[in-house]
């Protein structure tokens, strides 16, 4: 193949591509009125940002208009209830996010009179926001040179630079070359622009390079085939650990329900009881390990992929007449009626709807 030249990287054809093709989406100031000296609430730009890592567009905007709703401030959200705030985040997953979002909302409205600081590094002294929100935030909101890094940004740096190293051992240089392709003026719709090439043009799969603004200047697309970008390491299979779930259901609709330790997976978060979920394929699966004695029945198997590991939980239902005392010390009853309230995460309510198909029938997510 004829290598021919290659112009240079610059911001300026990506920045026309954003005033023409960006995306609008709830959180964002338009360019065209960004231009004119506004800027986005840093409020709505954190609580985005929080929500988008790990979990895409489409899956957030529901989350952040119930939100806003709920807590249109940061002070507000400052005083509400962590349960509460935990049960808005139920379904959006890594609820690690959701404990630290109140603690940072309780930070900037006790020791920062509710304002956000408006530095890379006065935003990371705050608890819950790493590297990658305090240089989004820092940049969207304030206008700050910061380089921003997602998964969206390394797909498009590596291919525009052909970076070899596969991840995560390249990400310095990738945050590197974006650091450097980052303009001084209109930092922040840099990096939405470049979250959103890679969101609408730079795909995983079948690019579209014939409509990128960087496809003068795109290493990989010059080289070889950009699908190739970024290498990635030789992926390791998941482990499986799996377990029991017990759904207890009384003549009145009562579920058996309980709180999961406040630290460690899904900390906090409400459950029904479950066995271990042990890495032995001999784990308990089994009736055997239920919390009491009933005529437990077998509801099949549900399977849930966490980042670190798969889950197969052996679903089992008790139809009983009435509460049972020896229930774990930590539960409680609650109406089936009432579930959509509670902060039952996604596998939970996979476990629940395994059982009892109607569980979450009025659901919306
Ligand atoms: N993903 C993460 N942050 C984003 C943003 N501000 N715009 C679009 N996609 C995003």
């Amino acid at each position: 193949m004829t290598i021919t030249t290659l112009d240079t990287p610059t911001a300026k054809p990506l920045l026309d591509w954003y005033d023409r093709h960006h995306r609008d989406l709830p959180w964002r100031i338009s360019p065209g009125v960004a231009a004119g000296g506004v800027r986005p609430d840093p409020y709505r730009v954190w609580l985005s940002e929080v929500m988008l890592q790990q979990t895409t567009v489409q899956a957030v905007k529901p989350y952040f208009a119930k939100f806003l709703q709920r807590w249109p401030e940061v002070t507000d959200l400052a005083e509400a209830e962590t349960d509460a705030v935990m049960a808005a985040w139920a379904g959006l997953g890594y609820y690690a996010r959701a404990r630290n979002l109140k603690k940072c909302a309780e930070a900037v409205a006790k020791e920062h009179g509710g304002v956000f600081p408006d530095t890379e590094e006065g935003l990371k002294s705050l608890p819950g926001i790493g590297d990658y929100t305090a240089a989004a935030v820092a940049a969207i909101a304030f206008n700050r040179q910061a380089a921003v890094m997602d998964g969206n940004v390394e797909r498009v740096i590596s291919r525009l630079y052909a970076i070899e190293t596969p991840l995560p051992a390249g990400k310095p240089l990738m945050k590197e070359k974006v650091a450097r392709l980052t303009p001084a003026t209109r930092p922040g719709d840099f990096a939405q622009a470049m979250m959103d090439l890679g969101a609408t043009i730079c795909t995983p799969k079948r690019p579209a390079c014939s409509l990128c603004p960087f496809r003068g200047a795109c290493a990989a697309l010059k080289l070889s085939d950009p699908e190739l970008f970024p290498v990635k390491a030789a992926k390791k299979e998941k482990p499986v650990r799996q377990g029991a779930a017990f759904v207890a259901v009384t003549a009145d609709g009562e579920i058996l329900l309980r709180r999961r330790a406040e630290s460690g997976l899904l900390g906090g978060m409400t459950e029904v009881p479950t066995t271990a979920w042990t890495a032995r394929l001999d784990g308990e699966t089994s009736a055997a390990a239920a919390p009491f004695e009933a005529a437990w029945q077998a509801c099949g198997t549900v399977i849930h992929v966490f980042t670190h590991f798969e889950l197969r939980l052996s679903i089992w239902r008790a139809a009983i007449a009435g509460k049972v005392d020896d229930r774990p010390n930590d539960g409680w009853w609650e109406p089936v009626t009432n579930l959509e309230a509670q902060a039952l995460p996604t596998i939970m309510k996979k476990a629940i709807a395994a059982a009892i198909p109607l569980a979450f029938k009025t659901s919306k997510g």
